[in-house]
Order: C-alpha cells, then sequence, then structure tokens
C-alpha cells in the first residue's frame, strides 16, 4: 500500500515556511549595515521562491491530492505519480534556492544549474497537472470496459 503523499507536502511546506521566514529576518538585518549590508539583493528570488514554491504552491498541492479526489468522488489516477512529484518539486526547489543565490552573489555563473532546477520544477508541475487532469477526465485504469 503505498502512503498517502498530503501529509509530507503539508509538512515540508511548513519546513519551508520556517526558513523562508528565517530568510527575511535576515534580509531585514542586510538594512543594519556591517557584514550583512546588500544580502537583501542576494537573497530576494530565494526568499521569493521558498515562501511561493515551497510554503504555498507544496501546502496547496498536498492539499489538492486530498481535496480534487473528494470533490470529484474519485481516486486520484496515480499515487506513485504524486511521490516522484513531491520528490521532483523538492529537489528543484532546493536548487533553486540554492542556485537563485549564488548566481546573484557571484553576479553570474550559476545559470545553467539554475535554468535546470527552473526546467526539473516546472516538469514537477507538468506531473501534477497530468495527475489531477487524469483524475478528473478520464476514466480510471479498473473503470474502463
Ligand atoms: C517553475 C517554477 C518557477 C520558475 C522557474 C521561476 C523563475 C523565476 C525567475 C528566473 C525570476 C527572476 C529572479 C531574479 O530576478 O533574479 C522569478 C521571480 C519571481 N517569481 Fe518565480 N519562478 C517559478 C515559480 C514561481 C511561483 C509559483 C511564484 C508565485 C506563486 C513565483 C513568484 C515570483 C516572484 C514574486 C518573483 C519576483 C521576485 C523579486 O521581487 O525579485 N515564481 N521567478
Amino acid at each position: 500500500m503505498v502512503k498517502d503523499p498530503t501529509k509530507y507536502f503539508v509538512l515540508v511546506a511548513v519546513a519551508y515556511l520556517v526558513l523562508g521566514g528565517i530568510l527575511g529576518v535576515l534580509m531585514m538585518f542586510s538594512w543594519m549595515g556591517g557584514g550583512w549590508k546588500g544580502w537583501d539583493y542576494y537573497l530576494i528570488p530565494t526568499h521569493t521562491h521558498v515562501m511561493l514554491l515551497g510554503w504555498v504552491s507544496m501546502t496547496m498541492f498536498g492539499v489538492a491530492y486530498r481535496m480534487f479526489p473528494a470533490v470529484l468522488v474519485r481516486r486520484l489516477y496515480s499515487i506513485r505519480l504524486a511521490w516522484v512529484h513531491f520528490w521532483v518539486a523538492n529537489v528543484a526547489l532546493v536548487g533553486l534556492a540554492f542556485f537563485f543565490w549564488l548566481n546573484r552573489l557571484q553576479e553570474g555563473g550559476w545559470v545553467v544549474p539554475l535554468a535546470v532546477s527552473g526546467v526539473l520544477q516546472f516538469f514537477g508541475i507538468l506531473i501534477f497537472a497530468y495527475n489531477i487532469l487524469r483524475t478528473a477526465l478520464l476514466p480510471l485504469p479498473g473503470e474502463m470496459g
């Protein structure tokens, strides 16, 4: 029996919220001068995506995997595919978080790994969309014939 990933999406979402909050506080420190001066610029895209792809999107993915089948009175097309999405989305977000920061800190030079992380994140979004649309629109395996 494959475990439902909803709880794990929500758990990582809360972790990203805390991490995003720490980055936000660090960015405010940079306004007080000293060694942190200018760090808000280095951290903005990382903070933005940890909060929006981490806290917001991971919560929505987790809730959607439980809520959409419930609303549609159907089972999810593939729990295994939801787990593939979970790992792709998190590996890609860790990549985006680091390479957004390094790419600003070192004024470029990390565009390729940043782009690979971004494309991987988008691939995760496509896996999610496919799983939900298959659940909503097409007969599920075992329902045919
Ligand atoms: C496949 C997923 C995504 C990719 C590849 C991506 C990529 C990017 C890139 C390349 C930038 C410019 C960063 C810079 O100026 O250095 C950016 C900025 C931004 N993105 Fe995304 N993004 C993604 C998903 C999202 C999502 C889901 C949201 C919101 C729900 C979001 C909100 C933003 C915002 C608000 C900014 C502006 C940040 C700033 O003020 O500089 N992004 N994104």
